[in-house]
């Protein structure tokens, strides 16, 4: 998949060059691969703007953004290579003419450009009607998008119409950074390279299924933002539900692009709807109030700068989840996440049905049942709960919950674990699309998260406090899995 060495010309074109993704995110990844010498020789990093830089300008505010932002000490000799790359253009995404410019600049006959909008989703349209105009958009480009995509299924699919009208669907990459995580790049080999779960993942060997993302951060001044989102959208429409599909898909036919987002879609379009008559107990909505995060003292959600009084926007959700397909029908999975929780936390945890037979009453009168826990952070790695004998001269069987564990540092301790943003804009120059989302699983799961959030703006289910620090409002929340005699992990 990786090419290190190559002819070919690519320019990395950043729409929105001085924004927050851009420096957090875009320059570090590309840094870092630079140092990892993936990116080609003739690359130009052109950033986008409406600042008055020029090119030794814009180094000087790069260098500044690595120094703050990167992990890693910023070493000089890579340092000069990466400068030589930088390049910045300044336009007005309002002003036709500035397009016109930029065809000057670029060679999208001769080289591969990639254009990433490091932008408001509002803006996606005026870029993509003045790259068309400008001829900027042949079949040697490609647009790279971020979340959110709209903020429902109507608004999703015009953005996806309007971007539709300047570039092919295998132009278009829609970035979820969950995607570009290893430890999600690898529940397709555990699932599809280990008979052992190849052949026992289905209802009749799986109870349920628990998803968990937790955040400890709050909304750290995005209000604008969040106070029109609020977590079912900002989280579960993409990210949960992108793992969620990746769990639950059939095997595809084979590894390329539109095999393996065929099966995901099947998936979203298996998810049984929550309306009016269900939402009360399949999802729970929360808000934090303030608390204790590491010994700190933290406002309310309410209290956060700029929130509006009596806001109903919720940090907090957790839902129960059926997938009405053969694979899964009777198998729910449970999703919850929330901000303000008392750990930052990404995992999947898949438990298996109890033994049937019990030969070992003296040990447990219930045999605990296995459980295989992929960690998607921190401690990247996987365990899987077994339960084995405890070793003495004892003739009766004393058996005890084990753990059988894989984590990436101790097995790969040569091989760090990439950046999502790393990986992802590698793929995006390389043409990879399998790790982005289709128009089509944009659509299907805003159609899906629709049905709740209407539900619960028609039943005036209202977000519940919960103390900032604590795993969310807990009795209500842990009520949607114990009325199935099911526990958080
Ligand atoms: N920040 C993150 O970590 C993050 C994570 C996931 C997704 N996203 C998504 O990524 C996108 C960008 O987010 P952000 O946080 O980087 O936003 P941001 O900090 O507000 O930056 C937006 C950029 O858009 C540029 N811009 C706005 N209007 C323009 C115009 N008329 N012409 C040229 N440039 C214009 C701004 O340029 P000026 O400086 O010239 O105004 C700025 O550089 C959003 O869709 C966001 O939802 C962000």
């Amino acid at each position: 998949m990786f090419i290190n060495n190559t002819t070919q010309s690519y320019d990395l074109v950043i729409f929105g060059a001085k924004g927050d993704l851009t420096k957090r995110k875009l320059l570090p990844a590309l840094y870092k691969l630079e140092k990892n010498k993936k990116i080609f020789k003739n690359t130009r990093i052109i950033g986008i703007g409406r600042a008055n830089w020029n090119n030794s300008e814009y180094c000087k505010i790069v260098k500044k953004n690595l120094i703050n932002f990167l992990n890693i000490p910023l070493e000089q000799k890579i340092w000069k290579l990466f400068k030589s790359k930088l390049f910045f253009y300044n336009l007005d995404i309002n002003n036709i003419s500035c397009f016109k410019k930029l065809e000057k600049i670029l060679n999208t006959n001769n080289n591969i450009t990639i254009y990433y909008f490091a932008m408001p989703p509002n803006t996606f349209e005026i870029i993509c009607q003045g790259l068309g105009k400008s001829y900027l958009n042949n079949k040697n480009t490609r647009i790279v998008i971020e979340k959110p995509i709209g903020n429902c299924f109507k608004s999703a699919q015009i953005i996806n119409k309007k971007i539709s009208k300047y570039f092919k669907e295998s132009q278009i990459f829609r970035i979820d950074h969950y995607l570009g995580k290893e430890t999600t790049l690898n529940l397709l080999s555990l699932r599809f390279a280990n008979n052992i779960f190849f052949n026992n993942w289905n209802n009749k060997i799986i109870d349920h299924i628990q998803i968990t993302v937790s955040e400890k951060v709050g909304i750290e001044g995005r209000w604008k933002y969040f106070e029109k989102t609020g977590q079912m959208k900002d989280m579960v429409q993409n990210h949960l539900l992108q793992l969620l599909t990746i769990i639950a898909m059939s095997p595809p036919n084979d590894l390329t692009e539109n095999s393996i987002r065929d099966e995901k879609v099947k998936v979203l379009n298996s998810l049984r709807l929550i309306n009016n008559d269900n939402v009360n107990i399949n999802t729970v909505r929360g808000q934090y109030s303030s608390g204790i995060i590491d010994g700190k003292k933290v406002v309310s959600y309410l209290n956060e700068d700029g929130i509006k009084e009596n806001s109903k926007t919720e940090t907090f959700v957790s839902i129960r989840v059926n997938i009405d397909n053969n694979r899964w029908k009777g198998v729910p999975f449970y999703l919850r996440t929330g901000k303000r929780l008392p750990k930052k936390c990404s995992k999947i945890v898949i438990f298996f049905k109890k033994i049937p037979i019990n030969l070992f009453n003296n040990a447990f009168i219930d045999i605990p049942q296995n459980k295989l826990t992929i960690r998607l952070e921190p401690h990247e790695g996987i365990d899987l709960q077994i339960v084995n004998k405890v070793p003495d001269l004892q003739s009766e069987y004393l058996l005890e919950k084990v753990k059988l564990n894989f984590d990436y540092i101790n097995t790969f301790p040569k091989n760090s674990l990439s950046d999502a943003y790393e990986r992802l804009l590698l793929e995006s120059i390389l043409g990879n699309q399998s790790l982005f989302v289709r128009h089509d699983e944009v659509e299907a799961s805003w159609k899906w998260i629709d049905s709740i959030t209407n539900a619960w703006e028609s039943t005036n289910l209202i977000p519940i406090l919960y103390k900032s620090g604590t795993w969310g409002p807990k009795e209500i929340s842990d009520q949607i899995i114990n009325q199935d005699k099911r526990y958080w992990s």
